[in-house]
C-alpha cells in the first residue's frame, strides 16, 4: 500500500466539482485516507511549491493557490503516486489524455483543477506537510 498528497485547487474548488474529482480516486481503487478543506496562506503556499521558487510561473502560482479554498487529501492503494498521476492527467489540460481528471475538469496550466506527489519520496515529504499521523486514518 502506499500514500500520496492530492490537492483540489481553487478553480475546481469554485467549479463545485470536489464530489467528481473524489469519485475518480474511490472508483479507481483510492481510498480517502485523511482530507481537509483550508485556504492556504501566501507563506504556506510559496512554501510547498518551494521546490519551483526560481521558475518563472512562481509568483502567479502561489497567487492562484491562494485564490480561494483548496481541498487536500492523503490517497491511499496501490502503486497510489503513479495512479493518481495517471488519474489527473498531464499537468497542462491541453495536453492531457482525454477521461482524465485535467483534461475534462481544469482551464489551463495555471488553473489546473489539481495536484499529485510525483514521487514517494515527495509524497511523504507532501503528507506530512499537511497531515499529523493521527489525521491519517
Ligand atoms: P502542480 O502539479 O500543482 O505543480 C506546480 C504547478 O505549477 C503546476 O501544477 C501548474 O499548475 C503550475 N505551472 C504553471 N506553469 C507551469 C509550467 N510551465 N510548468 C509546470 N508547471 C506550471
Amino acid at each position: 500500500m502506499q500514500q500520496t498528497l492530492s490537492i483540489i485547487k481553487p478553480d475546481a474548488v469554485k467549479k463545485g466539482v470536489v464530489g467528481k474529482i473524489i469519485d475518480r480516486f474511490e472508483s479507481n481503487g483510492l481510498r480517502i485516507a485523511a482530507t481537509k478543506k483550508l485556504w492556504l496562506s501566501k507563506c504556506e503556499a510559496s512554501k510547498f511549491y518551494a521546490v519551483h521558487k526560481d521558475r518563472p510561473f512562481f509568483n502567479d502560482l502561489v497567487e492562484f493557490m491562494t485564490s480561494g479554498p483548496v481541498v487536500v487529501m492523503v490517497l491511499e492503494g496501490e502503486n497510489a503516486v503513479v495512479k493518481n498521476r495517471e488519474l489527473m492527467g498531464a499537468t497542462d489540460p491541453k495536453q492531457a489524455e482525454k477521461g482524465t481528471i485535467r483534461a475534462d475538469f481544469a482551464d489551463s496550466i495555471d488553473a489546473n483543477a489539481i495536484h499529485g506527489s510525483d514521487s514517494i519520496e515527495n509524497a511523504n515529504i507532501e503528507i506530512a506537510f499537511f497531515f499529523s499521523k493521527r489525521e491519517i486514518l
